[in-house]
């Protein structure tokens, strides 16, 4: 196994808070990679600076072989690592359809001048069939549900052909069906070469999807290893008890 994604050292101060605390971790070519911890760890900070979303007060990152010198997010979109938000980040006022075509990459433009590619049309076609929101196709984005949003957000950044996708929070407050939807499409794209990041509080899930797992508490590492280990591991107890 090859390391897709290097996190050296990262450090991000808000006034008197670490947020992130010289963290450092790897996520191999092909895991589905568990980041678990406690509220307030430092997970969404982290993913904030690998994606270039936030400025790091120090450290790197590495992505597929190449230091990322200033992370910038539609550099890394480009290059193979997208990712989700917590509260998910689509244009209500887009279509279904318009919102995976847009994000197909090089968007707004080829839209509104309504320059559309047959090849980003169909790939768009293919994404909604995937994902079943074909019925849902010409609706606006902001009329779709809450778990609807967050499926329309994962299926959206396949869009770009990943190598790497972080998800953050992917099923908080979607119902059970919803929460196996998206195990679906995670097992269907790990299975198709995507590696995956993900920061989830649901522990059943993270036990039976991901491996590795890593734990974050304080904005640094305290544990990683095979689910069932890091479960069992006094200081991971600690962490989520508040000790
Ligand atoms: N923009 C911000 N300004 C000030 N403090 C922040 C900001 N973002 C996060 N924090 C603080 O940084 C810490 C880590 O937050 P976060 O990365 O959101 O944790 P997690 O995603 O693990 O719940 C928390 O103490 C949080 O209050
Ligand atoms: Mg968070």
């Amino acid at each position: 196994m090859s390391a897709l994604l290097e996190v050296a050292g990262l450090t991000k101060r808000f006034g008197g808070v670490t947020a992130v605390n010289d963290c450092s971790f790897s996520v191999e070519q092909g895991t589905i990679t568990a980041l678990i911890g406690p509220n307030g760890s430092g997970k969404t900070t982290a993913f904030n600076m690998i994606t270039g979303y936030l400025k790091a007060d120090s450290g790197g990152i590495r992505f597929d072989g190449h230091d990322v010198r200033k992370p910038d997010p539609a550099r890394l979109y480009r290059a193979g690592l997208s990712r989700t938000f917590q509260q998910a980040r689509i244009f209500p006022e887009l279509s279904v359809r318009e919102n995976l075509v847009v994000a197909s990459g090089f968007g707004w433009a080829d839209l509104f001048g309504r320059r559309v590619s047959g090849r980003d049309r169909a790939s768009a076609n293919e994404t909604l069939d995937e994902f079943r929101l074909g019925a849902l196709a010409d609706l606006r984005a902001a009329d779709l549900s809450y778990g609807q949003r967050k499926l329309l957000e994962f299926a959206a950044v396949l869009m770009s052909k990943p190598k790497l996708v972080l998800l953050d929070e992917p099923t908080a407050g979607v119902n059970p069906v919803m929460i196996d939807t998206m195990e679906r499409h995670v097992r269907a794209r790990h299975a198709e070469g995507v590696t995956f990041l993900i920061v989830e509080h649901d522990m059943q899930l993270v036990m039976r999807l991901c491996d590795p797992v890593i734990v974050l508490d304080r904005g640094a590492p305290i544990a990683s290893g095979k689910p069932a280990e890091v479960q069992a591991n006094p200081l991971v107890v600690d962490a989520y008890l508040g000790a």
